[in-house]
């Protein structure tokens, strides 16, 4: 790796190293996100897409078809299918989260409001399902088509978890499964099954992808801990008002003195939060070591994801995906 080259973050590499095929699959995704009768479709959906995103899932199929030596031009929709169905679930997830803020802009249930986002995320997940139809294969409607029940699924048991204090580890794990990891997981392996490869490879790449996912989310609950607005363009402290269980917080609920157990059941499981009462949260999550611990899980599944790829073919992009592994948790840092 050059000098250079480590500058650069891994994905801002994997979209130089995929540029044309991004271009094609921004325009797909352009086209596809409008809308000859229904005004409000356009005005959402450009909202959120000119805002961005990373497009790191849409990133990873186009480079796991790649890598596997794909030369045609069907992994550009799946790309494409993807990143919609990551749009509608995040159209969705803002509205149940009651989130403000999205790729560093006020989210579209705040500018519009709750139906328009409910309504604009259906019509991105139907066209994410007719782009992928497609592609004529059914092999990769199979797994899409899953993964965005896995999805919702990991979605609702998070809702039923949520403001409950016996909320396990397992549990924890099923719902970033669901919820992050499964669409990861089904962008990396259908690259592999459009280029037609043996299944060994396919599950490599769904493996890499699952482990991935459960990475990202990690970082993701850490950085809503920790992270500033700014840096990741996203509120902080929303998953402690919203009384949601992740890992730092389970593990401080597992070792917590009575005192500490009834801060948690004013807070968590009643509700009643006062001023004060996040940066006191944070304080038991620091006594008890758990944002460290959560951050060590994460490598660890950081590390049986790039483990999986030593099965796929050399290549740059094998390279790429192997330090973007690194990155989603080094964010951190
Ligand atoms: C946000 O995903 C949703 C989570 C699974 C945490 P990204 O961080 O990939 O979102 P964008 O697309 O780059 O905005
Ligand atoms: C994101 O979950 C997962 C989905 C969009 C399905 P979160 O609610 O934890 O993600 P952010 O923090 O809002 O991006
Ligand atoms: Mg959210
Ligand atoms: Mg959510």
């Amino acid at each position: 790796m050059s000098l250079d080259d480590a500058a650069t973050k891994p994905h801002e590499r994997m979209q130089t190293a995929l540029s044309a095929d991004l271009a094609a699959v921004n325009a797909l995704i352009r086209a596809r996100m409008a809308s000859k009768h229904a005004p409000r479709i356009p005005e959402v959906t450009a909202h959120l897409v000119e805002a961005g995103g990373k497009r790191v899932r849409p990133m990873l199929t186009l480079a796991a078809a790649r890598l596997c030596g794909y030369e045609g031009d069907a992994h550009q929709k799946l790309a494409a299918t993807v990143e919609f169905i990551h749009t509608a679930t995040l159209l969705h997830d803002d509205v149940v989260d009651e989130s403000q803020k999205r790729r560093g802009r006020p989210t579209a249930n705040l500018l519009w409001d709750n139906k328009s986002s409910v309504l604009v995320g259906d019509y991105l997940f139907a066209r994410s399902f007719q782009l992928m139809v497609e592609t004529e294969n059914p092999r990769v409607l199979s797994i899409l088509s899953n993964a965005a029940a896995v999805i919702a699924e990991g979605e609702v048991l998070q809702l039923t978890a949520a403001m409950n204090l016996a909320t396990t580890e397992e549990i924890y794990l099923q719902v970033i499964r669901g919820k992050t990891a499964a669409l990861f997981e089904a962008a990396c392996e259908v690259g592999g099954v459009i280029a037609g490869k043996p299944d060994e490879v396919v599950q490599a790449l769904a493996t890499y992808g699952d482990g991935l996912g459960i990475a990202f989310q990690m970082a993701d609950d850490l950085l809503d801990w920790g992270g500033s607005t700014g840096e990741i363009g996203k509120n902080t402290g929303d998953d402690f008002r919203e009384r949601k269980l992740t890992l730092p917080l389970i593990r401080a609920v597992a070792r917590a003195d009575a005192a500490e157990r009834a801060f948690w059941v004013r807070t968590i499981e009643k509700g009643d939060q006062q001023d004060g009462d996040l940066e006191q949260a944070m304080s038991l999550l620091q006594r008890h070591g758990t944002l460290e611990e959560t951050r060590d899980e994460a490598f660890a599944w950081t590390a049986r994801a790039q483990q999986a790829l030593t099965v796929l073919p050399e290549h740059p992009l094998r390279d790429m995906m192997h330090d973007l592994a690194d990155y989603v948790v080094a964010r951190l840092n």
